[in-house]
């Protein structure tokens, strides 16, 4: 035999013996969907406990590199195995799709377990949340879907991360954490929070889906807060469908945030947002391209990646509109000087004051214990770094007065004379707009938007693609964001991580 045959034969050997271990490991976790999850355990395929060790490991593996998760539930394996349980009992069980799924949460987000919750605050590491929003732990949903947590922030409160009122691109820093770990398979769907861009931009930026819900289609009880008006909690994800499951399970009516999920749990469709998952979702719609946003030089990857995206728009059937001006923007967008910069800091600190004495236990009680906490532990909350101006500016504020409540109107004048005057004038279903470009315009409406991978510029680095449109328009932006993710299919798991594994 020639050693070039035998080496054709060794190869051939290889190949078939690399084919039998994909063929005997009957599920491969890492990718894998909800529906695929779903699939895996009723084939009896998987288990829960299977599928938090994977991510167990892989968080210990990735971690040190990607510090994107700040606590693994010491109960997870103990809950996986009940999940497992239960199922083995009732086919069917109560929790729906994500029922013994692990997820990693926002570290402002309580749940009822042995995790902390601090916002990323030294202040806040033992505080006992007086309870949790609805959807975790409440009827409907296990609890034990709250596995882990990633990191809300890349320092401590007093890192301009948190700061209310920095700004949309350095607030929006503040959800990357549950992105990286959505893009990086650290679990099998993630939570963020969004004020005003925390969860458009680290998704966008890490080429995975967020989906920004209506404000108050989720509850907000129990969650860190940085202003009742504009916070919303919603999924990030590596496909749409999976960040569609995930919403169905969070959004609901909660007594502890009455006011804001009774107004808007009239939007929620019967029989959930899974239906609206259509291939053809984008025939038909009326979508406008508005100004200001898609400024990119002719002949960047940008510009010519977001023109073939919106031809793929246009040949599934939309109808595009471009040239369109919403009133006022550059107004709205000067996060520095529309308003946002006064209301924002009022409505942090009274909200987290309410935040803190609802605690069961908790070392602070209010904003101005924060600071002091700050001040006597300068090292560890690194404020030669962070310093924690915003703190000191939200302190000196003295509640929603005269100046607040004029502010706050202007803000949603502004919101109706522009984004919702041009979606209504012109009858548009949503707008399409670039990254997180548009957070600040739906923020102040307290609108929704779901971003889905668009491309890949220069080294790599991901954009994204934002459906943006009034609030209650879940459904049809769904539509829209499905088809077009099924239509361009742009997401690569990161190459890095072959190394590494
Ligand atoms: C069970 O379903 C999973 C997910 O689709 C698939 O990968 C696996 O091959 C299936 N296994 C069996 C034994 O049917
Ligand atoms: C919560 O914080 C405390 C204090 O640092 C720590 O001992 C504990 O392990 C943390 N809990 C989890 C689940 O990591
Ligand atoms: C916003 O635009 C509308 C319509 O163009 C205008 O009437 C209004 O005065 C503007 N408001 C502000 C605050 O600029
Ligand atoms: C707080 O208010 C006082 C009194 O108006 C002012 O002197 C001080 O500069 C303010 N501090 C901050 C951080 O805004
Ligand atoms: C979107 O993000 C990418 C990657 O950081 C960047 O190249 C692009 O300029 C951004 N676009 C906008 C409008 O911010």
């Amino acid at each position: 035999m020639s050693r070039r045959r035998l080496q054709q034969l060794l190869l051939a050997a290889v190949v078939l013996v690399h084919a039998a271990a994909v063929g005997c490991r009957a599920f491969q976790i890492e990718e894998a969907t909800v529906d695929d999850i779903q699939l895996g355990f009723r084939n009896g395929s998987l288990t829960s406990r299977r599928l938090v060790l994977f991510y167990l490991d892989r968080i210990a593996r990735l971690n040190p590199l990607l510090h994107a998760v700040i606590e693994v539930n010491p109960d997870a394996l103990a809950q996986a195995a009940r999940a497992d349980a239960e199922r083995r009992r009732a086919p069917s069980p109560p929790g729906g799709p994500l029922h013994g799924v692990p997820v990693l949460l926002k570290d402002n987000i309580a749940t009822r377990d042995r995790l902390n919750t601090t916002a990323g605050s030294l202040a806040l590491l033992g505080s006992v949340p007086g309870g949790t929003p609805a959807w975790c732990g409440g009827s409907g949903v296990p609890a034990r879907w709250c596995s882990a947590r990633p990191t809300s922030t890349s320092g401590p409160t007093s890192a301009p991360s948190k700061a209310p009122a920095a700004g949309a691109r350095v607030v929006a820093r503040a959800g990357t954490g549950s992105a990286i770990a959505a893009a990086a398979n650290m679990a099998a769907a993630t939570l963020g929070t969004e004020t005003d861009g925390s969860i458009l931009c680290p998704s966008s930026l890490n080429s995975v889906v967020g989906i920004k819900p209506t404000v108050g289609l989720t509850s907000r009880a129990g969650v860190v807060p940085i202003s009742p008006r504009q916070d919303t909690i919603g999924p990030i994800c590596r496909t749409v469908a999976d960040a569609v499951q995930v919403l169905d399970a969070i959004v609901s009516y909660d007594s502890r945030d009455a006011k804001a999920t009774r107004a808007a749990s009239k939007y929620i469709p019967p029989g959930g947002y899974v239906q609206f998952l259509k291939p053809d979702g984008l025939k038909g719609k009326r979508i406008g391209i508005p100004n200001g946003f898609f400024n990119f030089p002719s002949g960047t990857v940008q510009q010519i990646v977001y023109q073939q995206l919106l031809d793929t728009v246009r040949k599934q059937g939309a109808v595009v509109i471009e040239n369109l001006d919403i009133a006022n923007l550059t107004v709205i967008q000067d996060v520095l000087n529309n308003g946002q910069q006064i209301v924002l800091p009022a409505e942090f600190k009274s909200s987290l004051n309410t935040y803190l004495s609802d605690l069961s236990y908790s070392p602070v009680r209010s904003l101005a214990e924060i600071i002091a906490f700050n001040d006597a532990h300068p090292i560890e909350e690194r404020l030669k770094d962070f310093g924690q101006l915003i703190f000191l500016v939200a302190e000196n504020t003295t509640g929603i007065g005269a100046l607040e409540r004029a502010i706050i109107h202007q803000l949603n004048k502004l919101s109706a004379d522009g984004l919702e005057k041009l979606m209504k004038d012109e009858q548009l279903d949503a707008i399409i707009t670039p990254n997180d470009s548009v957070s600040t315009v739906l923020a102040i409406g307290g609108m929704p938007a779901i971003t889905v991978p668009a491309g890949y510029g220069k080294r790599g680095v991901p954009f994204g693609i934002c459906f943006g449109g009034l609030k209650g328009y879940e459904p049809r932006l769904i539509e829209m964001a499905y088809a077009f993710e099924q239509a361009t299919k742009v997401r690569k798991a990161p190459k890095f991580l072959r190394g590494t594994f």
